[in-house]
């Protein structure tokens, strides 16, 4: 079966892209990207006693302090619908098409590598991928409506997201990648508030719970059943440069991310199955903890199969934000 499952959806979304010029407003982005994890925390000697003192700062009431906690008492996702959509859509794109056979024009075989111009906007700027033709080993340009997945074998995931809030960002998102062919099995939403605007996802042949648990506690109990970690708009936070000033304040200091995707990681060590890390945001500037992008990007444990900015505004003080979905294939798989 081979649905050209791409075509539809893509031409109804142009819409929030401001035209303005990004190029000398990238400084917060810039430094965000630069920066990395600090190595109290990552230092393997005290890795469970510093884990232990940042997840006793993980309070509710403080969390709530804080708006982008705390926006989730609305029925609204963080992200506005269009970039959702984008978001999903992209996703699939990774998932379906990268390291995939696929059929050029109905008619020609060939590989899916990566996408090109990662920085390009599905609905608005021109959107291609390479593809290595099976007949020459020929690396070739071309456009996403002419390619179509071979989807006889579907994706199939076990989601386990952490940080779901209210709910009403997975619900746009899961929808779309169930149009788009994904399989979805099994899904496990867990928050360390359980929200009383929680909507759950409601759709045919998923079989969902939500359990109200951080981002350490959902990986101990369910990464084992898991083949996907999802996150969407993890809260940024506070920088700190010492564990002492981390012990003196009662502030939370984040890292729920950081923790959600290296115990993810550390768990499927020996996973012989395909896994995966999907994250939505702008990781590390308005999104995440300081310090994610760089242990993402530079992890050797997993690679990034596919990255597409979903969305760019700008801020007067921070300039501009920009929005980017991340797949990561975990390497064992
Ligand atoms: C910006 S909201 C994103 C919610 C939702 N994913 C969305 O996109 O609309 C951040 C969420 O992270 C949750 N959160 C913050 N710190 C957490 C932690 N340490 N463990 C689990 N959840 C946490 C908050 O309760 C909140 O629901």
């Amino acid at each position: 079966m081979n649905p050209n499952i791409f075509n539809t959806l893509l031409e109804n979304l142009n819409g929030n892209i401001d035209n303005l010029d990004f190029s000398n407003d990238t400084f917060f982005i810039k430094e965000s990207r630069s920066k990395k994890i600090p190595s109290y925390i990552l230092k393997q000697k005290s890795y469970e006693k510093t884990k232990k003192i940042i997840k006793s700062k993980w309070k509710s009431e403080k969390m709530l302090e804080l708006f982008t906690n705390s926006c989730q008492l609305q029925e609204n996702p963080t992200l506005d619908e269009l970039t959702l959509t984008r978001s999903a859509i992209s996703i699939t794109f990774g998932l379906n098409l990268i390291n995939k056979n696929v059929l050029i024009d109905d008619n020609i075989k060939g590989t899916c590598i990566k996408m090109l111009h990662p920085n390009n906007i599905i609905g608005k700027d021109e959107i291609e991928f390479e593809i290595k033709l099976k007949d020459s080993q020929e690396l070739v340009n071309v456009d996403y409506h002419k390619i179509t997945p071979f989807l006889d074998k579907y994706v199939e995931l076990d989601i386990l997201e952490v940080m779901y809030g209210n709910g009403y960002a997975t619900n746009i998102v899961i929808q779309i990648l169930i149009q788009k062919g994904i399989k979805v099995n099994n899904y496990v939403a867990t928050d360390i508030i359980d929200y009383t605007t929680r909507k759950d996802l409601d759709l045919p042949n998923i079989n969902f719970k939500f359990d109200k648990l951080d981002t350490i506690d959902a990986i101990e109990k369910y990464s084992e059943t898991s083949n996907t970690l999802l996150i969407i708009s993890p809260p940024p936070s506070l920088s700190v440069s010492t564990l002492k000033e981390m012990m003196e304040n009662e502030y939370e200091f984040g890292y729920a991310d950081f923790y959600a995707c290296h115990e993810f990681i550390k768990s499927k060590k020996n996973s012989k199955n395909d896994n995966y890390i999907i994250i939505i945001g702008e990781l590390g500037a308005s999104d995440g903890t300081e310090g994610i992008y760089h242990y993402l990007m530079n992890n050797k444990e997993i690679k990034l199969i596919h990255e597409n900015v979903v969305s760019k505004t700008s801020d007067i003080i921070f300039g501009a934000i920009i929005k980017s979905i991340y797949v990561f294939k975990l390497n064992n798989s």
